[in-house]
């Protein structure tokens, strides 16, 4: 099975950005963390991380043949991208929407994702545990068993 792990803007500061929000685990770290996880599920993983909506379509169509799954926060594109959202459509491969923090909680902006409608599901306010509960879903193992 190929995993495929989006991250958009600003998580390439994870760690140093707003670590009360956030928490203090690196992008570096966060990514670590993934890729044990794929072991343990004898998954293939690709991992990206980009700051431009363009760049991010990009690499959704890319992979849309490779991969079996995607796991992807948009960042605050999540709000306002319907670029975005249209890609994970036309990409047509099962998508789960993460975020670290939990934004139904947050300021109202953040309340709504015109991204997670295209998706098979959303996994807020678990932090590093948002993308490896996504992964195991993914492959099929609700539980992470
Ligand atoms: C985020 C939540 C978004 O609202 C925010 O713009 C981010 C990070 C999260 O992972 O909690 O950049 O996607």
């Amino acid at each position: 099975m190929n995993l495929l792990v989006l991250h958009g803007p600003n998580l390439n500061l994870l760690g140093e950005r707003e670590p009360e929000v956030y928490g203090k685990t690196t992008l570096a770290q966060l990514n670590a963390a993934l890729r044990k996880r794929a072991r343990q599920l004898k998954a293939s993983l690709r991992i990206f991380q980009s700051n431009g909506e363009g760049a991010l379509i990009d690499l959704l169509h890319k992979h849309r043949r490779w991969a079996d799954g995607v796991v992807f926060n948009p960042g605050a594109y999540t709000h306002y991208s319907y670029a975005l959202r249209d890609a994970v459509s036309a990409c047509n491969v099962p998508t789960i929407e993460v975020h670290l923090s939990d934004i139904s909680q947050r300021e109202e902006f953040r309340r709504v994702s015109v991204i997670a409608p295209a998706c098979r599901a959303q996994i807020t306010g678990k932090g590093v545990g948002s993308y490896l509960e996504a992964l195991d879903r993914l492959a099929g193992r609700e539980n992470g068993q």
